[in-house]
């Protein structure tokens, strides 16, 4: 089964307007056709200008770190599905664990936002992960499977085929701490199978499942090797262009 391989740079809140032109399109001239399926996710600012860079280069695509789960209304400061799709951003990252952490995101309201990104066209990239203490429990799977079941496992086949599972140890985000390619390993199949008893094998064969945390050039090989590893979201290796491309390249021939 051919799944399709992602790399995703998120941004975080990084870059100023001029510098994260600079990078996109650093990105856009350096990268080879492939089948490979780059995303940059720039903060809000910055999706309009990088999706115009993205245009030119079939296999470069872009992604919101966030959106509400409204389309539209009195809620100062947000921004919604339908407007990041109009930016001609395709990708959502939904339930990362800074936005769970520093915003309070829990399931319920990243159900209501991973299906009001559907309902805009947008893909939605699902992080879930434990933190360290739930780990040292050996409590992992049981937490990231509920993470799932809280936010995704309600949708139909039809559209969870168009979610992309990020699998993000809280404990290894920003800290240099990697996972090491066994522990990735598992945890991607133990996902693989909880979607698999979901949606059912065909479905869970064909789901995009990326790590993340501190990914970087000199892992990121090991990592894609693993045969339910299909790819990475990366944080602060994706905000240089060598690292980054270098990451790209990092699958298996
Ligand atoms: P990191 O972040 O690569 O800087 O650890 C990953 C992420 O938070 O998506």
């Amino acid at each position: 089964m051919n799944r399709t391989r992602i790399v995703a740079g998120n941004w975080k809140m990084n870059k100023s307007y001029e510098e994260g032109r600079d990078l996109a399109k650093a990105i856009a001239e350096n990268l080879q056709p492939s089948e490979t399926v780059v995303v940059l996710a720039p903060p809000f600012i910055h999706l309009r200008g990088v999706a115009a860079i993205a245009e030119g280069v079939s296999n470069l695509h872009v992604a919101a770190q966030n959106c509400h789960q409204e389309n539209s209304g009195a809620y100062t400061g947000e921004i919604s599905a339908p407007m990041v799709r109009s930016t001609g951003a395709e990708y959502v990252i939904l339930g990362h664990s800074e936005r769970r952490q520093y915003f309070g995101e829990d399931g319920p309201l990243l159900a209501d936002k991973v299906k009001a990104a559907l309902a805009a066209g947008l893909k939605p990239i699902f992080c879930c992960g434990e933190p360290l203490e739930i780990r040292e429990a050996g409590a992992h799977v049981a937490l990231v499977v509920e993470q799932l079941e809280a936010s995704v496992f309600d949708l139909s086949p039809e559209d969870f085929a168009k979610v992309v599972i990020a699998y993000e140890p809280v404990w290894a985000i920003g800290t240099g701490r990697t996972a090491s390619p066994e522990q990735a390993q598992d945890m991607h199949k133990e996902i693989r199978d909880a979607i698999a008893k979901k949606y059912g094998r065909d479905l869970a064969q064909q789901t995009s499942i990326l790590y993340g945390g501190s990914c970087k050039a000199s892992n990121a090989p090991e990592l894609f090797s693993q045969p339910d590893v299909d790819g990475g979201l990366i944080g602060g290796a994706s905000l240089d262009t060598k690292e980054f491309m270098a990451i790209i390249g990092s699958f298996p021939a």
